[in-house]
């Protein structure tokens, strides 16, 4: 039943009404002429009845998204010349043979104004003097694809353009450009289009938030070209109940960084959504931070097998021509990006019960899941010391028969010497940080 009495809901075009529960509503959109009605049941009328129910595309987003993204590495000072720097390098580096695929733009593309005459968003031309569609020609020359950012409100976070109530305009102007991927930002939200309290029967999908989203998912489900669509809405509005419908990965928190307590936070919070996760329905972990800051090789590890096994878009995130070797072996590690990747088994790697008296830890160090190739272990030291971790093998969920069973080393591709029962406890010392990573088959 409603626990609202009425509702007031503006209606500005056929994608475009709000209904604001027991106060007079206003426009949230900009240059769009209102009409005002009040409705006294809230569900499928006004906001609910006319937003876009339109569901992602499925020629794309099936698979965690694999490629780079300027925002951890440049921030606002990006230009032509750094992007095709980014795809240039996922040749010469491997990346594109590994399956990188995306190199996308984040904010600070455009010039702060509309054209006023089209109304379209416009490249700056001291930053992009081929224009978006020049770059993009490029990046598919490479057989590349290209990404591109917006926001769901009326100015990006660093104050450019957004896309609120312009959702129709943008998306045909991103997809003439022969763009391939939406990040949309959740920044400068007018006042009636946020969500001050749960809504309605708990129903987010049909909440302010949610309904921003949702326009600009019909809007891209219009154009031509499928166009892989994440929700950059930092894990407001219960997101992974209602993101699968929406768009292709969600980020699940706020902006990560080159930090220890960023790569445990951001795993805590997503092994409490792992039924979220699945083929085009990802968790979006925020992108990469190896290459940057002071993380250690092994936190580097942790880092990429972690956005690995929680099946997470793996958005590069740095300059990559400074990358050590090692870190081009930890990114492109073929067997790790195979568990991502899978395309037979889409559910994540999940916490379980290693040994039958596991310590307490601030996120849980033992994971276990399926790929095509056979079930994986990965373990997490979380402590600040090397230390002894122990798996019994009759622990591992999905394993079946009795064995014998071949460990294998996922990060040196190689097997490890003896063969192991279902009876059997395997013991490893890891370092400080660091994650190891097993295949276990039948021998
Ligand atoms: C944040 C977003 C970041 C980045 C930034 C750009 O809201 O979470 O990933 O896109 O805006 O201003």
């Amino acid at each position: 039943m409603s626990k609202y009495v009425s509702w007031s809901c503006v209606v500005s075009n056929p994608y475009y009404s709000q209904c604001v529960p027991g106060s007079s509503g206003s426009s949230g959109s900009s240059g769009t002429s209102t009409s005002t009605s009040t409705a006294s049941t809230p569900s499928l009328t006004g906001i609910a009845a006319t937003a876009p129910t339109t569901p992602p595309s499925k020629l794309t987003g099936m698979l965690p998204a694999l490629g780079w993204n300027h925002w951890n590495a440049y921030g606002c000072s990006i230009n032509e010349t750094k992007v095709l720097a980014a795809a240039n390098d996922f040749i010469s580096l491997g990346l594109k043979d590994a399956g990188y695929e995306y190199i996308n733009i984040d904010d600070c593309w455009p010039l702060m104004q509309r054209d006023p005459t089209t109304m379209q968003i416009v490249p700056d031309p001291s930053k992009f003097p081929n224009g978006i569609s020049g770059v993009a020609t490029q990046i598919h020359a490479l057989g590349l694809k290209m990404g591109i950012y917006s926001d769901a409100g009326t100015a990006t976070c660093a104050g450019f353009p957004g896309s609120l109530g312009m959702e129709s305009l943008d998306a045909a102007t991103f997809s003439s450009w022969g763009i391939d991927y939406l990040k949309y930002d959740n920044c400068n939200v007018p006042a009636n289009w946020t969500d001050s309290s749960t809504p309605q029967d708990g129903d987010w999908y049909n909440s302010n938030s949610a309904i921003r989203y949702r326009q600009m998912g019909g809007a891209l489900a219009e154009q031509p070209n499928p166009f892989q669509f994440d929700l950059c809405i930092w894990g407001a509005a219960n997101v992974w109940d209602w993101g699968a419908r929406v768009g292709h990965s969600w980020r699940m928190s706020g902006d990560s960084a080159p930090t220890w307590q960023y790569i445990t936070e951001i795993i805590g919070i997503n092994v409490q959504h792992l039924s979220s996760i699945n083929f085009f329905s990802h968790n979006d972990m925020d992108m990469m931070e190896i290459g940057n800051g002071a993380l250690t090789i092994e936190e580097q590890r942790t880092h990429f097998a972690a956005w690995v096994f929680l099946k997470s878009p793996i958005l590069l995130g740095t300059d990559l021509s400074l990358l050590n070797s090692t870190q081009i072996s930890i990114i492109t590690n073929s067997e790790l990006l195979a568990f991502s990747q899978d395309s037979t088994v889409g559910t994540p790697a999940a916490p379980f019960n290693a040994t039958a008296s596991l310590p307490t830890t601030s996120i849980p160090e033992y994971y276990s899941g399926e790929s095509s190739k056979g079930v994986h272990v990965f373990i997490i030291n979380t402590s600040s010391s090397s230390a002894t971790k122990s798996f019994a093998f009759a622990n591992v969920p999905g394993l079946t028969g009795s064995g014998p069973f071949i460990l294998h080393d996922m990060w040196t591709g190689t097997d490890l010497t003896g063969t192991y029962s279902l009876s059997s406890t395997f013991t490893v010392t890891v370092a400080s940080h660091d994650t190891v990573a097993y295949r276990i088959t039948s021998s």
